[in-house]
């Protein structure tokens, strides 16, 4: 009988915190379960989850303004560890009777709090300067008396209740963000909340996640059932590969589609990783789509329509693949805990999300077959160390995005495969010279666009008219914002260089200094 990993677990209570996802991650890093929900669960919800300690999260409004959100009664009445962290802890202060109000001198960014004796949260970490601790503030309110029973737990010039502690009933509150990488020592004051506090002993790992998610896809498909997976190549798709490799073998089949907007020898690449070998043992099917994309994407130059031949497209293609696995009664998709989260709070309710940027809405309705989806309570990080986990390549795992459509949308305007061939090459050159100048793992994403417009060269004594190629890094955390990468210039140009000489279709490379906003990332 294997150990019940989620039977460790923190209740994260969202009030709206940007950072919110960031405390989720910090608690997971230290070895426990926790889920993150919003401040309006039920009281019977919070009771029935039983968790070890809660957090509350941060928020963006203020206590003091008349009706906000508060902290469900059963929290208090659990009788575990709490942790209120900004909004959190001002909510708590409110709750049980102390008193916050807006403050003149907001404290925002950086400051230094002393650390009073007995805040056992904060006492001796590393980090600490005699008793000062370097912070990250980022609210104006601040609690001016104490409930009962609590004492200062560190404080600074303008806000002398910068953190607070109940230390009979273990209920703590911090004014800062521990969870951001800006508070010195911030993982590891998460860490000894959830670990030392709340005595949680660390069965969140890599190893453990596998060996539990193994058997729960093998209690949910039964010893006969089969899936079908359409693997893309990248991240999440194929570590639902390898997992499920793992948990059924051969009943599961990869559908992997050639759409002709892969990048130069991707297909070679997954054929690779997923032939049969003694860690993997699952059935490929590779289906050469390319025609059908492109005879579908004909004449189309808005975007959108692009997009949508595009996912209509491999709808077609996967479902008829589908139908030649005889029996498939299950669909694995690689949906993850922040596609869960976001379409939770979007309303869009939790039973059936479908990753919202997967471009493949609508395919297990359309198909009949029942949903496998064995990462969605994992970040992105946990993805990745599972993947690292299951013996696939670093390279795999820590590759950048790359999106549905492919060079669908990388190709500006009509798509045509003479244009697909050059931006391929193109790009495997840029990414080349990033991988050999050790800037790859220091982007985010990084790419190329086909200009379908010619500019002037001269070659020798001729000038000629050739396509343009743009080039384009970025740096971001969440991909909702971004800055455009400082390459250094002798690496743009010795790309560029490259490109202009072994592409004779191309006559010049630029560089996008573009951020998001107000430019998205993709150039489509
Ligand atoms: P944007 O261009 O919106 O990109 O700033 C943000 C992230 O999303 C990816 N992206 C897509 N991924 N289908 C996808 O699967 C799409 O249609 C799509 N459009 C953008 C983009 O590559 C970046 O990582």
């Amino acid at each position: 009988m294997s150990i019940d990993i989620h039977h460790e677990r923190l209740l994260v209570i969202d009030f709206g915190s940007q950072y919110t996802q960031l405390i989720a991650r910090r608690i997971r890093e230290a070895g426990v379960y926790c889920e993150i929900h919003p401040f309006d669960v039920t009281d019977a919800f919070v009771t029935e989850f039983n968790p070890r300690g809660v957090v509350l999260s941060g928020g963006p409004e203020s206590v003091t303004e008349g009706w906000t959100p508060r902290i469900p009664e059963a929290i208090f009445l659990l009788d575990v560890p709490l942790l209120g962290i900004c909004y959190g802890m001002h909510a708590m202060a409110e709750q049980l009777g102390g008193r916050v109000a807006g403050s003149d001198e907001r404290e925002f960014g950086h400051a230094k709090v002393a650390v009073e004796e007995g805040m056992d949260l904060l006492a001796e970490l590393p980090g600490l300067d005699g008793s000062e601790l370097d912070v990250w503030m980022s609210h104006g309110d601040k609690v001016v008396e104490l409930p009962e029973g609590f004492a200062v737990g560190a404080g600074t010039t303008s806000a002398p209740i910068a953190a607070m502690v109940n230390p009979q009933r273990r209920w703590y509150g911090v004014q800062f963000h521990p969870e951001v990488t800006h508070t010195q020592d911030g993982a590891e004051i998460l860490r000894r909340f959830a670990r030392e506090i709340c005595g949680c002993t660390g069965l969140w790992t890599p190893e453990n996640i596998i060996e539990e998610a193994v058997a729960a896809v093998q209690a949910l498909v039964g010893p006969d059932g089969k899936v079908v997976l359409g693997l893309s190549g990248g991240v999440d798709s194929s570590v639902v590969a390898a997992l499920l490799s793992r948990a059924i073998g051969e009943r599961l089949t990869c559908v992997f589609v050639d759409n002709g907007l892969l990048r130069l020898g991707e297909r070679e690449e997954v054929e690779k990783t997923f032939r049969p070998s003694n860690v993997l043992s699952l059935n490929l099917v590779t289906v050469d789509a390319a025609d059908e994309f492109l005879s579908n994407l004909k004449g189309l130059t808005d975007p959108e329509d692009k997009r949508k031949a595009i996912g209509a497209t491999f709808i077609d293609v996967f479902d008829r693949e589908a139908h030649r696995i005889e029996d498939v009664a299950w669909l694995a998709q690689g949906t993850i805990y922040p596609d869960v989260i976001e379409s939770a709070a979007s309303g869009f309710g939790k039973a059936h999300v479908i990753k919202s940027h997967h471009n493949v809405g609508g395919l297990p309705e359309r198909m009949k077959l029942k949903l496998v989806e064995p990462l969605r309570e994992l970040f992105k990080d946990e993805v990745r160390k599972v993947g690292l986990a299951l013996g696939l390549p670093r390279e795999m795992v820590f590759r950048h995005p790359f999106p549905g459509p492919g060079l669908g949308v990388r190709i500006l305007g009509e798509v045509r495969k003479d244009y697909a061939d050059t931006l391929r090459r193109a790009d495997a050159i840029f990414i080349e010279e990033l991988r050999n100048a050790d800037y790859y793992d220091r982007v985010s994403q990084a790419f190329t666009v086909f200009l379908p417009v010619r500019s002037v060269g001269v070659v020798g004594d001729a000038r000629r008219y050739a396509y343009v190629i743009a080039l384009r890094a970025v740096e971001t955390i969440d991909f909702m914002t971004a800055r455009w990468a400082r390459l250094p210039y002798d690496l743009i140009g010795h790309v560029s260089d490259r490109i202009m000489n072994e592409i004779s279709e191309v006559s010049r490379v630029v560089y996008d200094v573009s951020s998001k906003p107000p430019a998205t990332i993709e150039w489509e």
